[in-house]
């Protein structure tokens, strides 16, 4: 199963996935999380990462891409990837083709989590992460038992930096500029499937499921 999970910032792509790698066991390949740990271990990458995510503008074509064919070239790849926010621009899409050829794969799905605007500044402002693994809570939508902690571990709940209200305009701006026109370039390669994102966790994830043909 080599997939790609699309959507806007706050479409449910990290909640998704979660899911998914449990059920098919294949690995879950997210840029976003992929900066946020360079960042934390304090690496040239992060710090460099850390200035685009801010402002919410993508992190340059060239640092982005090279991290994902390393990462694709890694041994437990080999069952199947999950790709998530990545790619997110027609030349990534394009340098994603090109990296598949080399290590003679294909994609199989390319599944497409549609929401409207309103609901996705509603779900990024109210979004809380753990320190420690990661797992996302809503203050709202999906709180955690005891609201700073995390139900999976006891880590501690934190914001994200990128989700104040200011970032998060940004960084829907620049999905329609350049990470929407992706729909289309799937649509016409035959690989799109479209889910509805308005839905309970549980239903997107039902849906997710049924348009891989894997209930
Ligand atoms: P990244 O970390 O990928 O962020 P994103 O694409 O903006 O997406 P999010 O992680 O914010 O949202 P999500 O869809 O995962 O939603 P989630 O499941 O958490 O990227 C961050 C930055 O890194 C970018 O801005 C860019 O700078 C850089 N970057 C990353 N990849 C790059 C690339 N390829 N090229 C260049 N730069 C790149 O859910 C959101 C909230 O909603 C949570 O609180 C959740 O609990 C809640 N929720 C989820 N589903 C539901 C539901 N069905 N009902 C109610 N609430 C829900
Ligand atoms: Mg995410
Ligand atoms: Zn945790």
């Amino acid at each position: 199963m080599n997939i790609i999970l699309m959507g806007p910032p706050g479409a449910g792509k990290g909640t998704q996935a979660e899911r998914l790698v449990e059920k098919f066991g294949i690995p879950h390949i997210s840029t976003g999380d992929m900066f946020r740990k360079a960042l934390k271990e304090g690496t040239e990458l992060g710090l460099k990462a850390k200035s685009y995510m801010d402002q919410g503008k993508l992190v340059p074509d060239e640092v982005t891409v090279g991290i994902v064919k390393e990462r694709l070239m890694e041994t437990d790849c080999q069952k199947g990837f999950l790709l998530d926010g990545f790619p997110r621009t027609i030349q990534q899409a394009d340098a994603l083709e090109k990296i598949l050829a080399e290590i003679n794969k294909d994609l199989d799905a390319v599944i497409n989590i549609k929401v409207i605007r309103d609901v996705l500044i509603e779900r990024l402002t109210g979004r809380r992460v753990c320190k420690a693994c990661g797992a996302t809570y809503h203050i709202l939508f999906n709180p955690s038992r005891d609201n700073n902690k995390c139900d999976k571990c006891g880590g501690e709940l934190y914001q994200r930096d990128d989700d104040t209200l200011a970032t998060v305009g940004n960084r829907l701006d620049v999905y329609e500029a350049q990470t929407a026109p992706l729909i289309e370039y799937y649509k016409q390669k035959g690989l799109l499937k479209e889910v509805d994102g308005a839905q309970s966790m549980d239903e997107v994830f039902q849906d997710i499921c049924v348009a891989l043909g894997r209930e």
